[in-house]
């Protein structure tokens, strides 16, 4: 048995390594970065693509190569001697075609059955990563953004866990600001009794921000009233902190519903959290010259950027911006996180661009061109929309409770699924906890599915109808193949690991080495939305 491949990479990577040394080999003269891509063309698997560019860097420089067609043979001939390559070819202007070797990707194959996904892990140069996702506001609407932030999210930590990084699983929920006054004080006034009843009798948070709202602007005196409950909750004064608690946790367990659904683990660290280190923060900030007065408020000017970013308000407030300085601050210094993700609608992609340019300007960052870590990342998605083309929404003004979404979703699929095994009246075959758990599986996993193959970009519309579908691309089908495979394996009478061990892997048929080759890609196509450019850089040079 070969050992496993655990740190070996995926197939590019393996084969970069092999381009680079050949490259030194062929080109000593010039540093360059290996091109290896999956083949385009019928005449091999993967191919180098460094013959044209490097010709156009050294002719007319004495080189002794002819053309870029004899730099690519250069290239074929200079690869270390490898059992992953079974031939070369070299076309046109240089490609070399690479044809993996049938035994090698067999083995490979083999060696990920029988030892785990796991030794196909990408290898990342980070150790620890934050992502921020989901961050819903607390007393506001969790709106299908939130959902799809959730989603994306999510998914991005496990394919960094996958790959052995550590993740810091943020939910930045805002917690902290101004309207906690007004909702504050409505709750005294509303609820005089608040800290006997239950989350239930308050009801619904959006409900109740929206009459605070109310009277908030229609009545000078509660407004009033409201302002000195600000200051005394920032004076960190116990009854308001209390009342603060009351109300974040009613939302947290309004959004708690939603991630229990989805199977998402996430830790709340909320703005309040990072309050307390805004302002050593901006001090730092400032000693560096960064801060400059601007009617009246506390700004940096970013290069390229026409208004400048707001740290300090007119009355002195902190705000969504220096908050996030903050939180980067306690991300970098306190948790030593390498990469700092945030995940949320392109809306923000401003907010995030000037932050991190302040951030650069401090020091905390290295200048992208350096591609090197710490590094943040915005994850931009675009908007979700309804069948009418404009934001999702069920009645016409009403926004979606995600709680009743997702429980739609489950319904439908459950009452599908219900036709399907109802016959004379009688459910064939099923328990009523496998119909459940069925439904759930089939209901969420289409919600999440469709709003990870849309690309993350651009809008797309939701629609129960199609992401409910047992054809095309959808979560139906592919967990429709999946059960396939496991009815398969249950009809042999055998056990799982027993058959894992019994026999050997060998692709023999041309359709067979096709799905080897899919299977292998595994570990790149997990990688691929870590690949840009520097990323490429560092992990040739490991
Ligand atoms: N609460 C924000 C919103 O609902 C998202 C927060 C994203 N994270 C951050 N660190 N800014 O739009």
């Amino acid at each position: 048995q070969e050992p496993a491949a655990v740190g070996a990479g995926s197939v590019k990577q393996q084969l970069s390594k092999l381009v680079t040394a050949s490259l030194r080999t062929t080109v000593p003269e010039v540093e360059v970065e290996p091109m290896v891509e999956v083949c385009t063309a019928k005449f091999g698997d993967y191919q180098c693509n460094n013959a044209m560019g490097l010709w156009s860097r050294i002719k007319g420089s004495g080189t002794s190569f002819k053309n870029p067609n004899a730099i690519g043979q250069a290239i074929a001939k200079n690869l270390p001697p490898s059992d992953i390559i079974e031939s070369t070819s070299v076309a046109g202007p240089g490609f070399v075609n690479i044809v993996l070797s049938n035994s090698w990707v067999a083995k490979r194959i083999q060696d990920m059955l029988v030892n785990g996904i796991k030794t196909w892990a990408p290898i990342l140069p980070v150790k620890r990563a934050v992502l921020d996702f989901s961050s819903p506001n607390i007393a506001k609407e969790m709106h299908v953004g939130h959902l799809r932030s959730t989603i994306i999210g999510d998914t991005l930590a496990r394919m960094f866990e996958f790959s052995n990084v550590e993740v810091l699983r943020r939910n930045h929920v805002g917690d902290w600001g101004t309207q906690f006054g007004m909702l504050i004080q409505y709750l005294f006034e509303k609820f005089p009794n608040w800290e006997e009843i239950g989350s239930q009798a308050i009801g619904d948070l959006q409900t109740f921000y929206k009459a605070s709202k109310h009277r908030f602007d229609g009545d000078p005196e509660f407004k009033d009233r409201a302002q000195q409950a600000v200051v005394r909750l920032q004076g960190g004064e116990e009854r308001y902190r209390a009342a603060w608690n009351k109300i974040c946790e009613i939302s947290r367990n309004e959004f708690d519903l939603v991630y229990k659904r989805l199977n998402v683990k996430l830790e709340e660290k909320g703005e309040s959290f990072y309050n307390p280190y805004i302002p050593q923060v901006l001090e730092e900030l400032d000693n560096k010259g960064l801060i400059k007065e601007s009617e009246g408020a506390k700004v940096i000017f970013i290069e390229g950027h026409q208004i400048p970013l707001i740290v300090v308000k007119r009355d002195g407030g902190f705000n969504y911006a220096s908050t996030d300085l903050a939180a980067l601050w306690y991300r970098l210094n306190v948790e030593k996180a390498e990469w700092i993700i945030y995940v949320t609608d392109v809306g923000q992609q401003q907010h995030f661009d000037m932050f991190f340019s302040a951030a650069r300007m401090a020091g905390w960052l290295p200048d992208p061109k350096e591609k090197k870590f710490p590094k943040t990342n915005h994850v931009g998605f675009g908007l979700v929309l309804g069948s009418d083309g404009k934001r999702f929404r069920t009645r016409s003004t009403e926004v979606v409770r995600l709680i009743e979404l997702l429980d739609e979703a489950k319904s439908q699929s459950k009452s599908e699924l219900l036709q399907r095994l109802t016959e004379n009246g009688k459910i064939v075959d099923w328990t009523e906890e496998e119909l459940e758990k069925t439904s759930e599986a089939v209901g969420y996993g289409a919600v999440k599915y469709a709003d990870l193959k849309n690309n993350r970009l651009t809008n797309y519309t939701f629609s129960f109808e199609q992401m409910l579908s047992d054809k095309g691309n959808t979560a139906v089908y592919l967990q429709y193949a999946h059960a396939r495979i496991c009815s398969i394996i249950r009809k042999s009478n055998k056990d799982v690991e027993e058959l894992k061990m019994s026999g050997a892997i060998s692709l023999d048929h041309p359709d067979e080495r096709v799905l080897g080759l899919y299977l292998i890609r595994f570990a790149e196509v997990s990688l691929a939305p870590f690949t840009e450019s520097f990323l490429r850089h560092l992990f040739h040079e490991a």
